[in-house]
């Protein structure tokens, strides 16, 4: 291994969302906010370094290069083939999601979503006076599903403006394949629904899968659809806020301008953030990344083994991608309500609670965030097994 992944920053005491925070006990691990333990690609450093040297942040404009990079990574990647005009940059991806309701709805139209749903999503709906129409996920055979019919017949129903989708799924990990987003992008087109796609888990991915970039699906799916992408899940750069927004029709692409214009993010482009993901798509970080996946995918297995081996009342839902396991505690005995007090009280890992961050078909279930080194994820496990015996 050329990285290190079982050596990481201590974000005890550096703010962390996650590790740092005030009221819960010392020896706490972190295990919630969907942020990652380890140290970014040494081309971040190399990229952000000589900024802070010249530390000198006046208004910059994005490079050539910057744009080289996202279309060269589009084309290499995922066989698409992006324009310059298709893109612009915005300071985050749920910004860009509130935009994008801004643009295409009014207060008091639906928007349609799978559940259960990534609680900023919701808010943002809320925020801009919408109607959530949700379309829950179905469980066959332990696995998530799209259910089709209940989208079709709620968009027959309700007439939503916008499908806000997250593919990857946050909380399922399921990763969409091209025919679930081929019949999505259908349904979409035949009721006149526009279609904004959060892509932000779409860098890790385990195995066969692969994430297909709402672009990628069809010309259909070039009409009616925004794509969202940003770096900061799979390379740690959360605070380098920034996220791309991809569009190719001509029509939505002038609303969404005239959108950007009046916020005038054009100014307010941040030089390390552009510099951390022009090195990061030219290719800088594309081992680490691997490994990294292999790192991940090592943690995952061994949950799930500990799982099984010590008979846990908790039944995980395998991830297709991403770093958060979906735990389904509804026969663990624990009550429904209040599960992560359970995890923090019992074991003392924080870690989110189903119902709170992503609705009511959350409830009963947990996220567990298993970015962290293998020491730490082993001391958690079992520190659950223990807090279970009890
Ligand atoms: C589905 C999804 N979208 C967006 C975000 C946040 O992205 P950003 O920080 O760019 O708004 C997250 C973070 O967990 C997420 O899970």
């Amino acid at each position: 291994m050329k990285y290190n992944f079982d050596q990481t920053p201590d974000h005890r005491h550096n703010g962390s969302y996650r590790w740092d925070l005030p009221g819960t006990p010392d020896d706490m691990i972190g295990m919630g906010t969907a942020d990652l333990d380890f140290a970014c690609p040494p081309c971040v450093a190399e990229a952000l370094l000589p900024i802070a040297q010249e530390n000198c942040y006046n208004y910059r404009q994005r490079p050539e290069e910057y744009f080289d990079a996202i279309i060269g990574w589009y084309q290499r990647n995922y066989g698409l083939a992006v324009k310059k005009e298709w893109l612009s940059t915005v300071p985050s991806t749920i910004g860009a999601v509130r935009m994008a309701l801004g643009i295409w709805t009014k207060p008091g139209d639906a928007v349609i979503c799978q559940t259960p749903l990534f609680a900023p999503i919701d808010r943002a709906v809320a925020g801009a006076d919408c109607r959530l129409i949700d379309n829950p996920m179905i469980i066959v055979d332990g696995h998530y599903e799209i259910d089709f019919a209940d989208f079709e017949a709620k968009i027959a129903a309700h007439r939503p403006k916008l499908y806000l989708m997250v593919n990857p799924h946050n909380p399922t990990g399921r990763v969409y394949t091209p025919a679930e987003l081929e019949k999505l992008v259908e349904i979409c087109d035949k009721y006149g629904v526009k279609i904004v796609s959060d892509e932000v888990h779409g860098l890790i991915l385990y195995g066969e899968n692969r994430h297909t970039p709402i672009l990628a699906v069809n010309e259909t799916a070039k009409k009616i659809s925004v794509q969202i992408v940003s770096l900061s899940k799979g390379y740690n750069i959360m605070s380098l806020p920034h996220a791309i927004v991809t569009i190719a029709d001509e029509q939505m692409q002038k609303e969404w301008m005239r959108q950007i214009t009046a916020f005038s993010f054009g100014y307010a482009t941040n030089s390390f953030a552009i510099a951390a993901v022009t090195a990061i798509l030219k290719g800088g970080a594309d081992d680490w990344m691997k490994e990294l996946t292999g790192y991940l995918k090592n943690n995952l297995d061994e949950t799930l083994s500990f799982i099984r081996a010590h008979k846990l009342p908790l039944v995980p839902f395998v991830p297709e991608g991403g770093f958060l396991l979906w735990l389904d505690c509804r026969e663990a005995g624990i009550g429904q309500t209040e599960l992560d007090k359970f995890f923090l009280e019992k074991a003392h890992i924080h870690l989110d609670d189903g119902e709170e961050n992503f609705g009511p078909e959350g409830k009963g279930f947990v996220r567990i965030n298993y970015a962290v080194t293998n020491s730490v994820l082993k001391e958690a496990l079992e520190r659950i097994r223990a807090a279970f015996d009890k």
